[in-house]
């Protein structure tokens, strides 16, 4: 595994503060938070080769749509400012997740241009100012003192910067709205109660941590106002994939008649997807679901399924917000109009 770095930050339980970037280019490396080990410490991983990289990515050092797609473009730089190959560097760094669509868009990026560092750099610093951009549109959607419910890390995090569904609820507290944060924990990998709680806690946010199957009752107790979510892909009828619990965060939204919105750059939408039964679902090891921290919690032998993600139907999704402004139904045309492409087609 590539080289570790010694904690630089004692990763206080709470209190506001800058979070440090999810990943950057240093001294010819990717450098990158290691998110397996928050929130106990902030510790950087410094990956020197396309395969580091890949293991990285593979392991979830590095996750979230936005953050992969600087990754796979830092990914290619690193390839080429090393001398290995950069298409094959970009076929292997693709192939590590499947249904984050950003990962390929990055990758792709890099490889077209001159200089891929040059690229992987403004893609970097363009998704910091477009999850900003995205956090303002968002934010208009949000009532003062919104109670809002989210899942997973659509944070700064899983960005180069700011966050997409935490880049909505921040925005809105940075304007004096004084939103409160309701966290799904989001297992296996818990990256509710370990990377979103952390960041809301850093930014002096207040957020409650839930486990993912009390979401129902603290909707029926009347507590959520609205439901803001990420995407790793969104298909060009509006079918959004994200992590696994989000259909069913949905369903459940419809039945309280409560919004649920996802809020996505539009690097995440993929006009080429005509709808989400086309968006590949990663399945991940059995591992992560039997074993929690040291204990085995399924008994040996039984059967597992760890899908990664679940797919959304449009019709269960209020509106998607962009950088580029916020879709509504019917979202063919709509998203379309965001990149400003005829409805038709
Ligand atoms: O498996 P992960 O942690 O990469 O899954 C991340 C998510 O599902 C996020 O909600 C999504 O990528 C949006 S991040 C802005």
């Amino acid at each position: 595994m590539p080289a570790m770095d010694p904690p630089v930050d004692d990763a206080p339980a709470s209190g506001p503060g800058r979070l440090p970037p999810t990943i950057e280019w240093r001294d010819g490396k990717v450098r990158l938070i290691d998110q397996r080990r928050l929130p106990a410490e902030l510790v950087f991983l410094e990956a020197s080769s396309v395969a580091e990289l890949c293991d990285a990515i593979s392991q979830l050092a590095i996750r979230g749509a936005p953050a992969l797609g600087v990754a796979g473009a830092m990914g290619v730089a690193l390839a080429a400012h090393r001398g290995e190959d950069p298409p094959a560097a970009a076929a292997r760094l693709i192939a590590t997740r499947p249904t984050a669509v950003n990962l390929r868009w990055g990758v792709e990026r890099a490889l077209a241009a001159d200089d891929p560092l040059r690229e992987a750099l403004a893609m970097a610093a363009e998704d910091s100012e477009r999850n900003r951009s995205l956090g303002r549109h968002g934010a208009t959607l949000l009532p003062d003192r919104c109670q809002v419910l989210t899942h997973c890390n659509a944070g700064s995090l899983a960005c180069a910067d700011y966050g997409t569904a935490l880049g909505v609820i921040r925005s809105a507290h940075e304007a004096g709205k004084g939103p409160r944060v309701w966290v799904d924990e989001t297992r296996p990998i818990m990256q509710g109660s370990r990377l979103t709680a952390w960041e809301l806690a850093r930014l002096g946010i207040p957020a409650t941590v839930l486990v993912d199957g009390a979401a129902g009752s603290v909707m029926a107790r009347g507590q959520i106002d609205c439901v803001v979510v990420g995407a790793d892909r969104i298909a060009a009828n509006g079918d959004v994939a994200n992590k696994i619990g989000t259909y069913s965060l949905a369903v459940l939204a419809r039945h309280h008649h409560i919004p649920f919105y996802v809020a996505a750059p539009l690097s995440t939408v993929d006009l080429a997807c005509r709808s989400g039964a086309h968006i590949p679902v990663e399945q991940r090891h059995a591992d992560e679901v039997a074993v929690f921290g040291e204990r085995r919690v399924v008994p040996a032998g039984v059967a597992i399924a760890n899908p990664a993600f679940d797919v959304t139907p449009a019709r269960l999704v209020t509106a998607i917000i962009t950088d580029a402004g916020i879709a509504r139904r019917p979202y063919r045309p709509a998203l379309r109009g965001l990149f400003s492409l005829p409805a038709g087609g």
